[in-house]
Parts: C-alpha cells; sequence; structure tokens
C-alpha cells in the first residue's frame, strides 16, 4: 500500500525533479491575505506572485499546503463526519509556474504523475475543460490520448478557479477518478454528477487574470500555473477505498479514538469517531500555527471545532478529556511531514485538555437542556431561538455544537431568533455601559463594535500584517474616506498593533499601501477594551474604508516597550522576594524610555535593598530562560503560583506569562497574568537599572527603571560624570570617593580657621583685609565706642565676639554687623556700667531700620536684629553712634 506520506514525498520529488523548488507549506493563518480566515488552497501563499507583487521563491514550485475549511466563505464544518470527503483539515499538493511554463507543461505533468509514475489506469480517469477552452482540449486528446467523451467541455464556474472575489483567476482543466460503477453517480457535466462515483482529484488552474473588486479582470503579467490535489483523496484512490475516511492517516487515528474510547466505529458511532479525528487535525494544526482558542476571531473558530469533538468524545462515553490523548497518534502519523506539530505538541496537549475540562463542566448541564426543550420533538421540529443563545451563552454550546447535536434526529434551529437573543444581549451590555457614566463618545465604538466584532490581535507573534479597514472615524463620527494631511482614528479587521492596555503604551508605526500611500499611526489605543484604534495622520495619499493595507508597528520602539514590560515583572518578583510578599502592584508604566512601578511597602528603600532588587533581576536576565505564555481559566492561573491583581476583572481565559529560572517548586521565577508583550527570552532585556525610588502616597513607593541600551546609556553618563569630577580634583575616579572625603575635611578646617581669623580680626587683633572693617574706637561723648562691619561672619559668632569686646573696653558699647548673602544681621553689646543711660535694644533698633527691617530685641546689655539691606551696614553703624550722640 502506498502511505499517505509516500504519496507526499513522491509528489514533491516528482516536481523537484523538474525543476521544481519545494517550498514549505506555509502556516495556516495567512500573512499576505487579510481577508481569508485560514490558507484554504496551495496557492494562497503564492497570491502576490501570481500577480507580480511579490518576486516568486523561484520560476517553478511545489508544496504540500495545510489547509482549512471551515469559518469564512468555505466552511466543511457542519458536513464533517457525515460524508466521505469533507473535511475541516486538508493537505493540498500543488505544482505552480509563475510564468514559466503553461498548459501543455501542466497537463503533461500531471498526466505523466498519474500514469506512468503512479500507475493509475487511464480507462478511470476523465478531464474537464473550461467550454470555451479548446487548447486545453486539443492538448488532452494530444497528450493523454483520452478519448473525445472523456473530455468533457463544462460552461459553468467550475471550470473557471478563483480565489475569491478578488486575486488570481482562470479557465481550469478538472481530473476525475472513477471508482467504479458499483457506486452510485455520472461523469461530471452529467445530470448525477453529483454522486459519489466520479470524484475529482486534480484541479490545474491555467492563471491568467487578476479579478479586481469592481468587477473587471486584468490579465497578470505572464500566464501561470495553479494545480491542487487533496491528498486524502488521492490516498483513497492509490490505496483502493472509496472513502478519505479509510485511508491510512484516517483509520491510524480512528483507531487510536475506538482503542481510547473502547467504542467501536460502527453503526451511529461512525460519524463520530470521524468528526474527532478531523477536527483533532484541524486543531492541532492551527494551534502547531499560533491560533489559539478564544472567543473572537479565528480563535473562537478554533473553538467551535474543538467543542464540537468533544460533544462527540461525550457521545462515546469517554468519561474524561479525550482529545489530547489522540494528539501522540497524530504526531506519529504526520509529524515528520510537519515538524511544527512535533514542536507544538506539549502545547497542543495541553490546551485541548484544559478546554475539554473546562467544557466538560458545562457540557453535560447544556445538553439536559437540550435534552428538555426537545425531547418530544419530532423530525422536523426546530428549537428556539433563546434557547439555543442560552445554550451558547451559558453552557459555552457553539451555535453549529446545538445544530450538530439536533442533526441526528431531523431537528432544526432557528437561526433567526438565535441572532434577535444575541442582539438583545448586546443592546442590554450597551444600556449598562451607558448607564454607569463612562464617556459618550464610546457611542460611535459601540455601533462599531457590534457592526465589526473584536479587533483581531496578530501583534504577540508578528509585527508586521495587512488588514482590511472596517472604519474610519474623524471628529468622533465615522467617515467613508481620509485623505491627505487628515487625522483620523483607523479601525482595520485585525492588526499587529497594541492597543494601550495594562499601563503598557500603545504602538506607534505606518499604515501603508505599496501603491503610494502612507500613514504615521502615533499611537494606538483600545476602546471597550476590544478594539484597537490606530491614531493616525495621513502622509500621503487617501484611505478608504474596504482598503487592505499594510500595518508594520515600529518594532524597535515595541522592542524596548517589551524588555520594559518583562523587567516590570522581574522588578516585581524581586521586590516581593527582597521585602516580602505584602509587596503587591499598584500601579504601573511601561513605555519605551522606561518603566515604572508601584507597589505597597511603609518605607522607604535603602541603598542596600535595592542593591539587592537590582542583582536579583540582572542574574535572572543573565540566565537568558525562555519566556512562555500560557492561556488558562482565572482559577487555574492563580493555582499555578500566577500573580493576579486583586480586584481585578479577568475574562474567561487569562494569558499567563511565565519568565525566569525555575525554583524549588518548579515555579518560574515570576508568573503572572499579563495580556502585553514580551521578550522571548530574559537575555532580551539585556540589562536593568534602577534610577529613582521615591514615595507616591502614604504606604505606596515608587520605582523607576531602565534597560537594555537606555540603561547603559544612563550608566554611561553617569561614569562621564565622575570622570569629568575626577579631572577636576585631579584624581583617578577611583581615588574620588577617598579625595572628596579628604577635601570636605580640608575645608571645615579651612572654614574653621578662617572664623578664627576673622574672630581675630574683630577683636581688633591680626592683619585686616578678609572682608572686614576695622575695629577702631572712639569717644563718644565721653563713651568708648567700637563699631564693626565683617562680611561672612557666621551670626552665631555676634555674641560670643560682643562679650570679648565688653571685656576688652572695660566699659564701653560695641556694635558688630555680619553681612551674609547681601544680608545683615546686628547686635549690640552695653558694659553694665552704662545700662542706665544706654539700651542696647534701641541702639540694635535703629541699626536696623538703617538696614531697611524692622524690630530688634534682646535685653539692655544685649540686642540682637537684621535688615535685608546689608549694603547700608556701614550706615547702620553711623545710626547706632547717633544715638549714643544723643
Ligand atoms: N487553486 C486550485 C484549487 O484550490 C488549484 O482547487
Amino acid at each position: 500500500m502506498t502511505s499517505t506520506n509516500d504519496i507526499r514525498r513522491s509528489f514533491l520529488d516528482f516536481f523537484a525533479k523538474a525543476d521544481h523548488a519545494v517550498v514549505p507549506s506555509a502556516p495556516l493563518v495567512p500573512y499576505n491575505d487579510p481577508t481569508l480566515m485560514f490558507v484554504n488552497a496551495g496557492m494562497v501563499p503564492f497570491k502576490n506572485a501570481f500577480t507580480g507583487l511579490e518576486i516568486p521563491p523561484a520560476p517553478r514550485a511545489t508544496s504540500s499546503q495545510k489547509c482549512v475549511r471551515a469559518g469564512g466563505k468555505h466552511n466543511d464544518l457542519d458536513n464533517v463526519g457525515y460524508t466521505a470527503r469533507h473535511h475541516t483539515f486538508f493537505e493540498m499538493l500543488g505544482n505552480f509556474s509563475f510564468g514559466d511554463y503553461f498548459k501543455e507543461q501542466a497537463i503533461e505533468s500531471a498526466w505523466t504523475l498519474l500514469t506512468r509514475e503512479w500507475g493509475l489506469d487511464p480507462a478511470r480517469l476523465t478531464a474537464t475543460v473550461y467550454h470555451t477552452d479548446d487548447e486545453a482540449f486539443d492538448l488532452w486528446r494530444k497528450i493523454s490520448g483520452l478519448p473525445e467523451e472523456r473530455i468533457i467541455r463544462i460552461a459553468t464556474n467550475d471550470n473557471f478557479w478563483s480565489m475569491g472575489d478578488t486575486g488570481p483567476c482562470g479557465p481550469c482543466s478538472e481530473i476525475f477518478y472513477d471508482h467504479g460503477d458499483h457506486i452510485p453517480g455520472g461523469p461530471p457535466g452529467s445530470p448525477d454528477e453529483d454522486g459519489d462515483r466520479f470524484v475529482e482529484i486534480w484541479n490545474l488552474v491555467f492563471m491568467q487574470f487578476e479579478q479586481q473588486a469592481d468587477g473587471t479582470r486584468l490579465d497578470l503579467p505572464k500566464p501561470s500555473i495553479d494545480t491542487g490535489m487533496g491528498i486524502e483523496r488521492i490516498a483513497a484512490v492509490m490505496q483502493g477505498v472509496h472513502d478519505n475516511y479509510d485511508t491510512d492517516t484516517f483509520k491510524a487515528l480512528i483507531a487510536a479514538s475506538e482503542q481510547l474510547t473502547g467504542v467501536a466505529a460502527e453503526g451511529d458511532n461512525t460519524a463520530s469517531h470521524r468528526v474527532i479525528a478531523d477536527h483533532l487535525r484541524s486543531t492541532s494544526f492551527l494551534m502547531a500555527d499560533g491560533v489559539l482558542p478564544s472567543n473572537e476571531g479565528r480563535g473562537y473558530v478554533l473553538r467551535r471545532i474543538m467543542r464540537r469533538a468533544m460533544r462527540h468524545a461525550h457521545l462515546l462515553g469517554a468519561s474524561e478529556p479525550l482529545m489530547h490523548r489522540l494528539v501522540p497518534s497524530l504526531v506519529s502519523e504526520m509529524g515528520q511531514a510537519y515538524p511544527e506539530l512535533d514542536r507544538g505538541q506539549a502545547l497542543i496537549e495541553e490546551v485541548l485538555e484544559r478546554e475539554e475540562t473546562q467544557f466538560r463542566k458545562t457540557l453535560e448541564k447544556g445538553l439536559k437542556l437540550l435534552d428538555e426543550a426537545t425531547g418530544d420533538m419530532a423530525e422536523g421540529g426546530e428549537l428556539d431561538g433563546e434557547t439555543a443563545f442560552k445554550l451558547y451563552d451559558t453552557y459555552g454550546f457553539p451555535y453549529d455544537l446545538t445544530e450538530d447535536a439536533l442533526r441526528a434526529r431531523g431537528i432544526g434551529v432557528d437561526r433567526e431568533g438565535f441572532d434577535a437573543a444575541m442582539e438583545r444581549q448586546k443592546a442590554a451590555a450597551r444600556a449598562a455601559w451607558k448607564g454607569s457614566g463612562e464617556a459618550a463618545s464610546d457611542e460611535v465604538w459601540f455601533d462599531i463594535a457590534d457592526r465589526e466584532g473584536a479587533t483581531e490581535f496578530t501583534g504577540y507573534t508578528s509585527t508586521d500584517g495587512e488588514g482590511v479597514v472596517v472604519a474610519l472615524i474623524s471628529d468622533g463620527s465615522e467617515v467613508s474616506e481620509a485623505g491627505e494631511g487628515s487625522e483620523v482614528l483607523i479601525l482595520t479587521n485585525q492588526t499587529p498593533f497594541y492597543g494601550e492596555s495594562g499601563g503598557q503604551e500603545g504602538d506607534t508605526g505606518r499604515i501603508w499601501t505599496p501603491d503610494g500611500l502612507e500613514i504615521d499611526v502615533s499611537d494606538t489605543s483600545t476602546p471597550l477594551g476590544r478594539l484597537h484604534v490606530h491614531h493616525s495622520k495621513v502622509v500621503s495619499g487617501s484611505i478608504k474604508v474596504g482598503d487592505t493595507v499594510h500595518l508594520t508597528v515600529d518594532n524597535a520602539r515595541r522592542d524596548k516597550v517589551r524588555a520594559n514590560h518583562s523587567a516590570t515583572h522581574l522588578v516585581h518578583a524581586a521586590l516581593r522576594n527582597q521585602l516580602g510578599g505584602h509587596v503587591t502592584q499598584k500601579g504601573s508604566l511601561v513605555a519605551e524610555d522606561r518603566l515604572r512601578f508601584d507597589f505597597s511597602h511603609p518605607k522607604g528603600l535603602t541603598d542596600e535593598d535595592i542593591a539587592a532588587i537590582e542583582a536579583e533581576v540582572n542574574a535572572e536576565i543573565r540566565a537568558n530562560e525562555p519566556v512562555s505564555t500560557r492561556l488558562m481559566s482565572p482559577d487555574d492561573a492563580v493555582e499555578a503560583g500566577a500573580l493576579a491583581l486583586f480586584g481585578e476583572k479577568y475574562g474567561d481565559e487569562v494569558r499567563v506569562l511565565s519568565m525566569g529560572r525555575k525554583g524549588g517548586e518548579g515555579r518560574n521565577y515570576s508568573v503572572e497574568l499579563c495580556g502585553g508583550t514580551h521578550v522571548k527570552a530574559t537575555g532580551d532585556i539585556g540589562l536593568f537599572r534602577i534610577v529613582s525610588e521615591s514615595a507616591v502616597s502614604s504606604g505606596v513607593r515608587r520605582i523607576e527603571a531602565l534597560t537594555g541600551e537606555a540603561a547603559r546609556e544612563w550608566l554611561v553618563d553617569r561614569e562621564e560624570a565622575l570622570k569629568s569630577a575626577a579631572s577636576a580634583i585631579r584624581a583617578t575616579p577611583e581615588e574620588v570617593p577617598a579625595r572628596i572625603t579628604a577635601l570636605l575635611e580640608e575645608r571645615k578646617r579651612l572654614e574653621k580657621e578662617l572664623a578664627e581669623a576673622k574672630k581675630a580680626l574683630a577683636l581688633g587683633g591680626g592683619n585686616a583685609g578678609s572682608g572686614a572693617s576695622a575695629s577702631a574706637e572712639e569717644d563718644i561723648g565721653g563713651v568708648k565706642f567700637s563699631g564693626q562691619v565683617i562680611e561672612g561672619l557666621n551670626p552665631k559668632e555676634l555674641r560670643p565676639l560682643l562679650d570679648e569686646a565688653k571685656h576688652r573696653l572695660g566699659s564701653g558699647i560695641a556694635t558688630i554687623i555680619a553681612v551674609n548673602d547681601g544680608k545683615a544681621s546686628i547686635a549690640a553689646a552695653v558694659t553694665d556700667d552704662l545700662t542706665d543711660r544706654f539700651s542696647a535694644v534701641d541702639l540694635v533698633r535703629a541699626g536696623v531700620e538703617a538696614l531697611g527691617g524692622k524690630g530688634g530685641g534682646g535685653r539692655p546689655d544685649m540686642a540682637q536684629g537684621g535688615g535685608p539691606d546689608g549694603s547700608k551696614a556701614e550706615d547702620a553703624i553711623a545710626a547706632v553712634k547717633a544715638v549714643l550722640a544723643g
């Protein structure tokens, strides 16, 4: 038997030998087409190579492309399990020519591979061509020798293949395999063509045009080839079976499911096993490509598929979560061809188990409600929309799961009633929001969110991507277009731009198109918590609702933000280790140039605390452990040791960020709930430095810190300052502390000496010239008087100096004025024998007045005061003398 793996290898080898580059499958989430939910054909990754927008990887290529058809335009989900050929996941084998060979070689290669290489019986093959394509018809005649009646002209779109409403397209030629007359059905184009006897196995598309949105078609730069062969179908043919689910890969998966459930794939149970096998493939491959279950967009399609499979596992009587236990079988079947499956195995198993454990909590109750609502319904009945909505809203039953559950009994679901109930709930949410007094400007966001749903954020894994513009808002209202120079808020269906939340600032960057649209994005916000709104200015060109645009985040800035955000987690852990478990986060700011972290702690941090915290964080940075992200229910996250913000409202699901080395209990250094963007490994942070520590309010401290290049620059600046300080005192940087201590001591000594010198001067001795007016004793009306002005004298010295002056005079009056920083302090002393004639207080008051001040006080023998105008010091002495002179 030729295994599916052999077929894949043989197909790729065949075309590699014919000079085709073997291109690995692109991820399931299209990087180049925002209108598409998942890659659903082999040519999707090459779309722009056909139209000339991108350079093709080689003139000829071949691939085995992973495809998902669930959600969006091509949705096969409902049929899976009940037909022989529907899958949510399949592989498309293809060969591509980008303007190299065309029809003749495409037909020639296909025929050679099928009949010579693989030995298919030509008598079982039929080809179709587009009804006007005489060239293809003639080529088939010439190359295959098929009789004319087995080259069938088809006039419908079946033989004109297009990717979607826009994109490359062209007439095509399909090859059918006849499974034999024991199976009902007629050849293509016949009235009973829908039977299963003739199965299309290969589609050769002669790409010639590009479909435009306005309905016109442009010629492609060069005619090209795109072919697609579903591997599951050709495997059925080559393994001599009619049903895709009887091929080796599916048989192995179904056998594993039979073994684990103990239920044979027979009768009614067949469909359940098939659903499980198919959905195991699509969900695992989607997760391997980074899609994780959520309540929006791609993540919700994934969750719908999972839950549908989980209900079937329950139907088979599985008492424990089943899906994750089937992953090893899938990896052993397909992991070699798709190493991402192997790499993702642990994550896939973990997410499947968690989802199934979670869903089983409500599944039983939901099914009971479903039974109660439909128990006595006959075939042809319909479940009311309100109940279907309750199942969705309360029990987590996606709409299609409810449909699937009733399908076997021939009961439908009232879709309109379901939609109406959903609308009512949205309206109630809006009313509640309005009632909460939030800004009225949110009204416009409600309209948009109701219409468009949440923005899909693609920025955890990439900083670049495409999106379709779904709304433009100018001055608070929606507009359809924004021209050059205008400032506008832009909303796209998906974006890699992080919108400000959780302390992390919004992304900046550009929105552009190859034909000249250029828009600056200065910020991204998240109104209603689920829209990502780009705050933009149109630099050139104009943007319209419906446009497909490139979105490119300023990655250098984002890298800095990432480093700061991850460092915030590390410092939180370090603070708790160093200061104690009472430390909780009170707020944070993660910006491009710095991080700020507020936390509860009763007192300021010491230098030792700060040094220890920095050392811990930097040790974790150097350990360079990868940062891991997992999705969990909030309860599980807290159980896993995640630091959650008390009082914060978390959704059904939280992201749990683990970083740093594992400790004793196998728990990472830091485990936190966080929706922000982070480094891949702690080493990316580079360096961590706390630059300030302060109080925010009573019991709340704040630290500000830098990482990476900013931290390095800060240290360099500090070192420069140290170097220039060192050179100013003619020392090496190492000598600076000791030298400064020495200089300070010297200064203290000199100050003391200076004070002594001034004192000596004031006492009349020493030499002048140090800012003091000479003290001169004079006789005023028979009373000895000494008056002096001393610059820079400490006012505290006034009294002791006057005491000494009194002593020196024996009998007399002394006044000294100390001038500091332009201000004056004055003091006067009167020897005891003269206090009945003169009061020191009167003398000082006269002086103070001359100094531009008021008052002055003390006792008759010693008084003191001050005035703002030190330049009048000599006048003040004169004023004192005038009082003496009477
Ligand atoms: N693109 C073609 C298809 O999907 C081959 O059928």
